[in-house]
């Protein structure tokens, strides 16, 4: 199993290419089986969860085609085929290990009149129970049966309805989902109170240029009049926010002058704000950003929100930065009720972080030292290499594939910056 060595102590200066967006791919590569025409997605990055998808919609029928990359280049090509969809089921070994497999449902709903995925259980960061995503699938006309941890949506006569879903908390995963589901409906859907969050509006641009008609793109009401004569497109994966987010930390608690080519700081003016709040200098340019910090940092207090609040999947990397703040920060985190598993391991580096319910008190500390450290999620593995940058000595990152889940070549884009931090396989 790899792992990642960093040791800390240098600043980082110079370019980093910020990587097309996991949580937009992720919700974009569905959309392959709405059409029976080719869907070429560029832009993707080279992640693992990309090829699991890849793997996951093959077994339903849909072929998918790398583009012949180089492997120095990073992105990647994708065209994806549904020509016919031979099969409608995720299966549990699948969901349990991808959580994102459930947005096969919609769109296989959609498609072919029924669809059945495994109830995904819990995961490291919390309960994320599904019912939201069933109810608006219900409330679009479809009926729906759970058995033996499956549950089947089923289309009566092939195509949904259409109707209205209020939904009274912001689910990400539950508005992409109604999405894709209405794409194909006979009569119109609406969505109240849907996310906003800009993974959403790349998912929205693309049913779009497929021939769907969606009013309300980017606010709390999205209405979606389907068609069934969805047509293939090329379209391109947005930048990753939260990759940019992550390396934005890491120039804040390391200190140096990093530019971010490729980040959209429209799609990150929460982060951005916190990042200046704390002492980063940001500068928003025509190919990216640009971060600059002395590593001299105040605290802050954030709290967690859904779009265009302060992002749950920041917290973790702010949590880290702000080990070394001169003050005491207060984060608290109101969308996952169990996301501080990276408190504990970041405590064993000197770290000074007390939990109380869901806010964590931060008090800055002068030094860090490195530690053999892991991590049970994605975030969370990050927080541990942005406290490492900083730390003295050694820090040893295990369970790297939750890393490689979300960070394309972390250690390359790192170490081109001047970052002291290698893989290492022990296999
Ligand atoms: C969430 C984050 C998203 C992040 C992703 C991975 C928000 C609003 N969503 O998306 O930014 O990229 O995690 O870290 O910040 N819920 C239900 N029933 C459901 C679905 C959700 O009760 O059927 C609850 C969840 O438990 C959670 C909240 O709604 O408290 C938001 O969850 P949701 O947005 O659906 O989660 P993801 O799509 O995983």
């Amino acid at each position: 199993m790899d792992r990642i060595l960093v040791r800390g102590g240098n600043r980082l200066s110079g370019t980093i290419p910020i990587s097309g967006a996991k949580n937009s791919a992720l919700t974009l590569l569905p959309c392959a089986l709405l059409t029976d025409e080719p869907l070429t997605l560029r832009n993707l990055p080279r992640l693992a969860d990309v090829d699991s998808f890849g793997h996951l919609l093959n077994q339903l029928g849909c072929s998918t085609m790398i583009e012949g990359a180089r492997p120095e280049d990073f992105g990647r090509v994708m065209t994806l085929r549904a020509g016919k969809v031979t099969a409608t089921i995720a299966p549990y070994d699948i969901v349990r290990k991808m959580r994102a497999s459930i947005l096969v449902l919609g769109p296989l709903l959609a498609r072919a009149g029924e669809a059945t995925v495994s109830l995904p259980g819990g995961c490291a960061i919390g309960n994320r129970p599904i019912d939201l995503h069933l109810k608006a699938l219900e409330a679009f006309g479809a009926q729906m049966e759970t058995t033996s941890g499956y549950v089947t949506a089923r289309a009566k006569d092939g195509r949904l309805p259409g109707g209205k879903i209020i939904f009274p908390v912001v689910s990400v995963g539950a508005t992409e989902n109604a999405l894709m589901a209405a794409a194909r409906a006979r009569g119109t859907c609406v969505i109240e109170n849907a996310a906003r969050e800009p993974e959403i509006v790349d998912l929205c641009n693309l049913l779009v240029a497929m021939g769907v008609q969606i009013d309300g793109i980017g606010t709390e009401t999205l209405t979606i009049e389907g068609t069934d004569r969805l047509h293939g497109a090329t379209y391109r994966v947005m930048p990753d926010r939260i990759e940019a987010g992550s390396y934005a930390c890491a120039v804040g608690i390391a200190g140096g002058d990093v530019d971010l080519v490729g980040a959209n700081p429209a799609d990150m003016q929460a982060t951005l704000g916190a990042l200046r709040d704390a002492g980063v200098t940001v500068e928003e340019h025509r190919k990216g950003i640009r971060v600059s910090s002395d590593g001299k940092l105040g605290p802050l207090t954030l709290s967690t929100a859904p779009f265009p609040g302060f992002a749950t999947d920041m917290q973790a990397q702010f949590m880290a930065m702000l080990t070394k703040a001169g003050g005491a920060s207060v984060l608290t985190e109101t969308i996952f009720e169990n996301r501080y598993m990276h408190v504990p391991e970041l405590a064993r580096m000197g770290a000074d972080i007390q939990v109380r319910g869901r806010s964590a008190v931060v008090r800055g500390v002068d030094r860090l030292v490195g530690a053999p450290v892991m991590a049970t999620d994605l975030r969370a593995s990050m927080s541990l290499i942005i406290a490492g940058l900083v730390a003295e000595g050694e820090t040893n990152v295990q369970r790297v594939y939750h890393l490689d889940r979300g960070y394309e070549r972390l250690e390359e884009k790192l170490s081109a910056v001047g970052a002291d931090i290698e893989r290492v396989s022990d296999g």
